[in-house]
Order: structure tokens, then C-alpha cells, then sequence
């Protein structure tokens, strides 16, 4: 069996390469990471799926918290993207009006090129063509200068690594004060939580899916830990 173009055999060479530990656990996830990206980066449909999921987070943002995507006609904004992913179309990608915006993007994989459909494709050159600086780098540290970003965006990352509470204190670093933060991810009920730790981490460790997802956060501990951050008025 084969993954795009990715030998399997060659996925469990890497696999097995990887030392243990935090660290060896994140670079398990950032192998099963590349294999998504191997799949996405052809065809098209996943762009456009990902893509929609992104343009519904900002509707989201504007119907509770406008201001965080309001332009400021007098000077662009920046924005900061963490783990935009290797495409460079994140969120940030879709704010409006496009000159309003200087967007930083912060990915560990390389940028990468991808083949959609023509159709597609126009779509995407639109939106690579904004104003971006791609700083290939883990999220943790990214090197960027403290209380610089007008909005920082991480949408869909913080469980694809054992240290999201290290990139959660970063965007607060980089955020300027009373700047505005936009953060998804997918969390669990405490049942499906608890089976997850006990069972699936453990019982299904070379799943794909699992291997992705070193965390998995419930919405009840992220409203309890991000005020510990001096993140305020927090909509959930
Ligand atoms: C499921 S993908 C989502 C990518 C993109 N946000 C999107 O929705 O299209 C998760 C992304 O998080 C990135 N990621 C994983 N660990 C990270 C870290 N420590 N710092 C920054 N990004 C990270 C991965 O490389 C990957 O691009």
C-alpha cells in the first residue's frame, strides 16, 4: 500500500528513527502531517473543504467579535498566521480588503507547490498573491518581535503538537497589546477525552489520525487556561 506517493515502509523507517520524548513525539506527528499534505496538495477537494472551513471562521468572527477583522484604512494591519501549512493559504489569506493586511505566516513543513484543477488553481493564485513572509519555524519560537501583531490567527494546529501551551504563550508575546486572537481547534467531550488518553492514544498509536494529533484539548480546559495567558473578554 502506498500514501501518495509516500512508501509506506518508508513512513515506518521514519517512524522508527524518531527518538522518544515531547520532542520525537512532534516530529512522529509532523511525518503523519506531511502525508496529509502529499494527498491534499493534488486534486483539489481538500483545498477547497479547508478552505471553507476558513471562510466560515471569519464569518464566525464577524458576526461576534467584527472589530478583530475591522481594517484600518490609515495603515495595514498585521496579522500573524501560525501553522498556516505548507500552501500558505491560511485564514489571513481571506481577510478583506487584501491591502489592508500584512500577513506573517509561521509553518515548520516547507512551502510547497501544489496541481489543482484550473479552476481551482485561478482561485489559489489569488490568494497566494498577498503581501506574505513565510518564516519556516515552529510556532513556539518563532523569532518574531514581542507586541507586534495587530490579530494573530492558529486555526486547526495547537493538537498537532505535545507543546500547544508553548505556541499559545508565543502568540501572546507577539501580540500587541489589545490585539485580537482567532484560535480553532477541534476539542472533545470529556467521555470522548478520557477514551482518547486511556485508549486510542495507546490501542491505535501508527493511526494516521492519531499519530497527527500528539494533543487533544476539551473546550472546558481551554476556557479555563487561556485567561491564566491575560487573554480577555473570551467568546467561545
Ligand atoms: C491540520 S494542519 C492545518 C494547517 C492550516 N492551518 C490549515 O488549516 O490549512 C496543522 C498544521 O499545524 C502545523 N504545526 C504543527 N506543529 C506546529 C508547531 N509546533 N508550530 C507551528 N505549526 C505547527 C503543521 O505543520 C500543519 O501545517
Amino acid at each position: 500500500m502506498r500514501v501518495a506517493g509516500f512508501g509506506m515502509s518508508q513512513y515506518f523507517t521514519e517512524l522508527n528513527s524518531v527518538s522518544e520524548g515531547a520532542e520525537g513525539r512532534w516530529q512522529k506527528a509532523q511525518i503523519a502531517e506531511r502525508i496529509y499534505w502529499d494527498k491534499a496538495v493534488v486534486g483539489g477537494a481538500e483545498f477547497l473543504q479547508i478552505t471553507a472551513e476558513k471562510l466560515r471562521c471569519l464569518e464566525l468572527v464577524s458576526r461576534h467579535a467584527p472589530e478583530a477583522i475591522q481594517p484600518d484604512y490609515r495603515r495595514p494591519k498585521q496579522v500573524v498566521e501560525i501553522g498556516i501549512g505548507p500552501l500558505a493559504v491560511g485564514v489571513g489569506n481571506l481577510l478583506e480588503p487584501p491591502d489592508a493586511w500584512r500577513l506573517t505566516a509561521v509553518e515548520p513543513q516547507p512551502r510547497r507547490d501544489c496541481e489543482f484543477p484550473e479552476f481551482i488553481m485561478a482561485g489559489f493564485r489569488i490568494l497566494v498573491r498577498r503581501t506574505l513572509s513565510y518564516v519556516h519555524t515552529k510556532g513556539e519560537t518563532t523569532g518574531l518581535p514581542s507586541d507586534n501583531f495587530d490579530l494573530a490567527l492558529c486555526f486547526n494546529v495547537i493538537d498537532h503538537t505535545p507543546n500547544w501551551r508553548g505556541i499559545l504563550v508565543e502568540i501572546c508575546r507577539i501580540l500587541k497589546p489589545g490585539g485580537y486572537f482567532v484560535l480553532t481547534v477541534d476539542t472533545l467531550c470529556f467521555a470522548s477525552y478520557v477514551r482518547w488518553a486511556c485508549i486510542l492514544r495507546w490501542l491505535k498509536k501508527s493511526d494516521l489520525n492519531v499519530l497527527a494529533h500528539p494533543s487533544r484539548l476539551t473546550a472546558f480546559g481551554l476556557e479555563r487556561y487561556l485567561p491564566r495567558l491575560g487573554l480577555q473578554n473570551l467568546f467561545v
